[in-house]
């Protein structure tokens, strides 16, 4: 939720209301690296980096953490200028201003995370910390053994090369052959690219797992909490320290 940037400071317990506001005078406060010096701007301390004296604060928000198991069929984002249903209606009882980290396809389904915990999120998505995540795409024709070295080894996007994958091939059925692939990269739709690359239409896509976590007990369009060593191992991977 929005607020004025001295309340952000005041509550995060870094110094009283009036105290924060000669701070951001004095030009002491950054927002995502850029020094603010107007009293009065409005920011969701969720979804920016705030920082005194060059540290970052820490915002007194409850944080919260869950793990969906999205459905086809919703966009992954919070609002949707389209009117059409998003990952939020799927946790109707949560009160909380919570935000997916990363996005899923509308037609790719699978786990994914959402939290109002803004630092944990920029760790897990910052391509520094190679994040694993797994996927399952149903394709129709087999895979060569070519085609399995390429996606492995990277493939030429529009938007650059692809990094190492590590791919297996599940199941191989006439007119069904289920391959999983996992990539620490996240480009916009970037398994079903990289599998158009070598020839083949992805028909359908699930993320399995995201970080060391999997769908395990949770059925499709359900989610749970994280659990308290979850949540631990996931600032571990995003190389952050839990405050
Ligand atoms: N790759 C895709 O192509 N789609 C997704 O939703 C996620 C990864």
């Amino acid at each position: 939720m929005e607020a004025r940037l001295q309340k952000i400071i005041s509550q995060a317990g870094i110094a009283s209301r009036r105290a924060a506001e000669a701070m951001i005078l004095e030009g002491r406060v950054q927002v995502d690296g850029v020094i603010v010096r107007e009293l009065g701007v409005k920011y969701d301390p969720v979804q920016v980096e705030i920082k005194v004296d060059g540290k970052a604060i820490r915002s007194a928000e409850n944080h919260v953490y869950y793990l969906l198991n999205k459905p086809k069929g919703y966009v992954s984002t919070t609002s949707d200028e389209r009117g059409r249903r998003t990952v939020l209606d799927l946790l109707p009882e949560v009160k909380e201003r919570i935000y997916p980290i990363g996005r899923l396809d509308m037609n790719t389904e699978g786990l994914l995370l959402l939290t109002n915990d803004g630092e944990l999120m920029n760790g897990l998505l910052h391509p520094r910390y190679e994040v694993q995540k797994t996927y399952v795409a149903r394709i129709a024709k087999g895979l060569s053994e070519e085609e399995i070295t390429a996606l492995r080894e990277g493939v030429k996007l529009e938007d650059g090369l692809t990094a190492p994958a590590r791919v297996r091939v599940l199941a191989e059925e006439p007119g069904r052959t289920r391959v999983e692939i996992t990539i620490h990269e996240g480009r916009n739709r970037q398994v079903r690219r990289m599998f158009q690359v070598v020839g083949h239409e992805v028909l359908a896509l699930k993320r399995t797992a995201f970080a060391g976590l999997t769908l395990e007990g949770v059925k499709r369009g359900e989610h749970r909490a994280l659990a308290d060593d979850e949540i631990k191992m996931l600032y571990d991977t995003a190389g952050r320290q839990r405050g």
